[in-house]
C-alpha cells in the first residue's frame, strides 16, 4: 500500500488584508509514493511546489482534496482534514520537514543544534554530540565552527547545518524544500549521498530541487506540477 497518496489537491489563498483577494496556489495535484521512495516536485517558480510541501506538513491548510498518510498499523490519516492534535502527533512521530533556511535560537552551538533531534529520541548526550560532529564533518563544516552559533555562518554553511539537523534522526517521512539551493557541486553531492543512504534505510521523501541532475540522481518519481503527471526521468 502507498505510504502517501495525494488526491485532487487544490489551494486558493485568500488574502484577508486585501479584501479577500484570491491567489491561485495550486490545483489538480495527484501523486502517490510507497515507503522508501523519493518523489520530487518539479515545475516553474510560483507553481505551488513549496505550498504543496507545506500542505503535507500542514503549515498550510488545503482548500480541497485529500492527503492520505497510511500508518504502519493499517490506519490512515487524511492530513488535509486531520485536527490539530492529530497533526502534532504526526509531526512528532512520523514527518520531518527541512525548510530552505535555518531558523535557530541565538547562542546555541552548531553541534548542540544538530545533536538535539537525537537527544529528543532518547540517545545519550555524549553519543548524540559525537554523531552530530561526524555529520557536520561529513558535510564539510570546519571543526573550528562546531562550538559557535550558526547565526554568523555563511549561507551555504547554514544550509548544511539545517540539513544535518533535519536528517540526523529521520522519521518515516521527510519533506525537503530545496535543501541544496545554496550549495556548491561538491557539497550538493555530499547531501545527495546522505539522502540516498537515508532512502536505503526506508525513509519516504518528497523534495524540491532546482538542479535537474541532482533531482534525477535521488528521485524515483518526478511529479511535474505544470503537466500534472509524472515526468520521464531519463
Ligand atoms: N501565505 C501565502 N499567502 C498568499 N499567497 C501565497 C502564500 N504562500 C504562497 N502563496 C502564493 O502561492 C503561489 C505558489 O507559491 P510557492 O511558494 O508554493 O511556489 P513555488 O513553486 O515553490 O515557487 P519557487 O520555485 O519560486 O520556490 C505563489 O503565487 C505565491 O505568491
Ligand atoms: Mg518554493
Amino acid at each position: 500500500m502507498e505510504k502517501i497518496k495525494v488526491r485532487n489537491l487544490h489551494k486558493e489563498f485568500i488574502v484577508h488584508t486585501r479584501g479577500g483577494l484570491k491567489i491561485n496556489g495550486y490545483h489538480d495535484i495527484n501523486f502517490e509514493l510507497n515507503k522508501g521512495e523519493f518523489l520530487s516536485l518539479h515545475g516553474p517558480s510560483g507553481l505551488g511546489k513549496s505550498s504543496v510541501l507545506k500542505a503535507l506538513y500542514r503549515t498550510y491548510t488545503t482548500t480541497s482534496g485529500e492527503i492520505i498518510f497510511n500508518l504502519e498499523d493499517g490506519n490512515y490519516i487524511d492530513i488535509a482534514k486531520a485536527n490539530e492534535s492529530e497533526i502534532l502527533k504526526l509531526r512528532k512521530e512520523h514527518i520531518g520537514y527541512v525548510s530552505q533556511f535555518l531558523q535557530v535560537l541565538p547562542r546555541i552551538s552548531a553541534v548542540d543544534i544538530v545533536a538535539q533531534p537525537l537527544i529528543d529520541k532518547g540517545e545519550s548526550e555524549k553519543n548524540s554530540k559525537e554523531k552530530a560532529k561526524e555529520m557536520l564533518n561529513f558535510l564539510n563544516i570546519k571543526e573550528e565552527l562546531f562550538d559557535i552559533s550558526p547565526l554568523t555562518f555563511s549561507g551555504g554553511e547554514q544550509q548544511r547545518v539545517n540539513i544535518a539537523k533535519g536528517i540526523i534522526a529521520p522519521k518515516s517521512v521527510l519533506l525537503l524544500d530545496e535543501p541544496t539551493a545554496s550549495l556548491d557541486k561538491n557539497n550538493t553531492n555530499k547531501v545527495i549521498d546522505k539522502l540516498l543512504q537515508i532512502k536505503k534505510d526506508g525513509v519516504t521523501m518528497i523534495g524540491i530541487f532546482h538542479d535537474i541532475d541532482c533531482m534525477k540522481r535521488i528521485s524515483d518519481k518526478i511529479y511535474d506540477m505544470k503537466e500534472k503527471k509524472y515526468a520521464n526521468i531519463n
